[in-house]
């Protein structure tokens, strides 16, 4: 995916450089052939003996060599590079891209390059909302610099919140992304796909609601490999992680809440579709009365009573056309294959996507997944633990594959 294709990585210097180590290994992986630039706070949190032999390149940290002094060229670096990636990017080196100093090789790399630059910001969450560090990311975006977005979770400092550098897996991923063409294949050329993502959000009362876990991360994958199959897309999402909404050119989104309500929207649409993939995780149960206002504190004890939703993939299943492919989810804790065929039977599904809740690293936040699939002739396929966007591709070429047959 990135044969042939020259990256430098930039590390500055924040806690999460140790994560950079694993990003380089990624990016060599698929091809890339990787040189290092560093600051000269990043050697604190990560040695220059690491990075060199992970990337097979000695780090350039020093604009020349005091032992020999050969000269580390940032202009012939930036010429060099297909893409940079900085990362961790902290508060200080956004500050300092986004004004233009160039006060270490990291900077004066930067400003030479020709080549796209990505950035992951890390730090503690109240540096990454400050003002002035927003202010810094809207200015190198504007200079066109990829911005990949820290998550949230818990911090070096001990805080909960959003500072979190990206995982290597996904700002891997967001560089081949970058560099693969628009296009698999046009196999699904005007072909049209539903998708449901998310988890469905069930009121309780005025402000209060019951949901799930699920990121959507899977449906907004899945959806990105459609279209670049050539298909039309339409996602109709639940409750997704922040950053998924509007992230994919030309795919068509509609927001839902409930499961009576994405039932509504996905019956509506699905009715033309071609291809229907049920990657949401609807709510099976939602409360029977939704109370009116904000329910009051009272007794030391409330019993919420709760009533089954439809099951939209029945639903579907019971009214799918001929030549129509419908694909499902199973999420399982125990009997997973028993319970993944009987699911795909008895909602007619065309094939069953399998996620076991005992495989490390399968998780709906994670970045990971790992999956196999059971077709109606009785057939499965066991998938190797993968990134969510390769797990994607591989269930989207299994449902081109199902659907030339049909
Ligand atoms: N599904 C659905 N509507 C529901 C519940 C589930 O369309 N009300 C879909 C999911 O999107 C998934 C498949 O059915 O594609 C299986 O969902 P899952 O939650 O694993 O199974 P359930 O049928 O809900 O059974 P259980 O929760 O008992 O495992």
């Amino acid at each position: 995916m990135l044969k042939g294709k020259h990256i430098i990585v930039g590390v500055t210097g924040g806690i999460a450089a140790y994560k950079t180590a694993i990003l380089i290994r990624r990016l060599v992986d698929k091809g890339a052939e990787v040189r290092v630039v560093a600051t000269e706070h990043a050697k604190q949190f990560i040695t220059p003996l690491t990075l060199a032999t992970l990337s097979k390149n000695p780090v350039m940290v020093e604009f020349f060599n005091p032992e020999n002094g050969q000269w580390n060229s940032h202009v012939e670096s930036g010429m060099w590079a297909d893409a940079f990636v900085i990362a961790p990017a902290t508060a200080n080196t956004l500050a300092k891209m986004a004004c233009g100093i160039a006060d270490n090789l990291l900077l004066t790399t930067y400003l030479s390059a020709k080549c796209p630059v990505f950035v992951a910001p890390a730090m503690d969450l109240d540096m990454y909302a400050h003002p002035a560090t927003q202010r810094n990311l809207k200015i190198l975006e504007e200079d066109g610099v990829h911005i990949i977005e820290p998550e949230s979770g818990f911090l070096a400092s001990g805080l909960k919140g959003k500072g979190r550098m990206e995982e290597p897996e996904v700002i891997a991923e967001r560089v081949c992304d970058y560099f693969a063409s628009p296009f698999v294949s046009d196999d699904l050329f005007g072909k049209k796909v539903l998708i449901t993502a998310g988890g469905t959000v069930e009121p309780i009362d005025a402000v209060r609601f019951i949901s799930n876990y699920s990121s959507g991360k899977m449906g907004y994958a899945m959806a990105r490999q459609y279209s670049r199959h050539g298909a039309l897309v339409t996602i109709i999402r639940g409750a997704v992680d922040e950053r998924l909404p509007g992230s994919i050119e030309g795919v068509r989104e509609i927001a839902a809440t409930s499961a009576e309500d994405m039932g509504h929207k996905v019956m509506e649409v699905a009715a033309d579709c071609d291809i229907v993939v049920m990657a949401a995780a609807v709510a099976d149960y939602t409360p029977s009365v939704v109370g009116r206002g904000k329910i009051k504190k009272s007794s030391e004890e409330l019993i919420l009573k709760l009533k089954q939703t439809r099951d939209i993939a029945a639903s579907l299943g019971k009214v799918k056309k001929d030549g129509q492919l419908l694909v499902g989810f199973a999420l399982e804790s125990d009997n997973e294959e028993a319970n993944a065929i009987s699911k795909m039977e008895r909602k007619n599904l065309d094939m069953v996507v399998l996620n076991s809740l005992n495989d490390k690293g399968a998780c709906f936040a994670c970045d990971t997944n790992k999956i196999t699939i059971f077709f109606r002739d009785g057939s499965s396929k066991h998938f190797e633990l993968k990134s969510k966007e390769q797990v994607a591709a591989d269930i989207v070429k299994e449902t081109v594959a199902l659907l030339a047959k049909m």
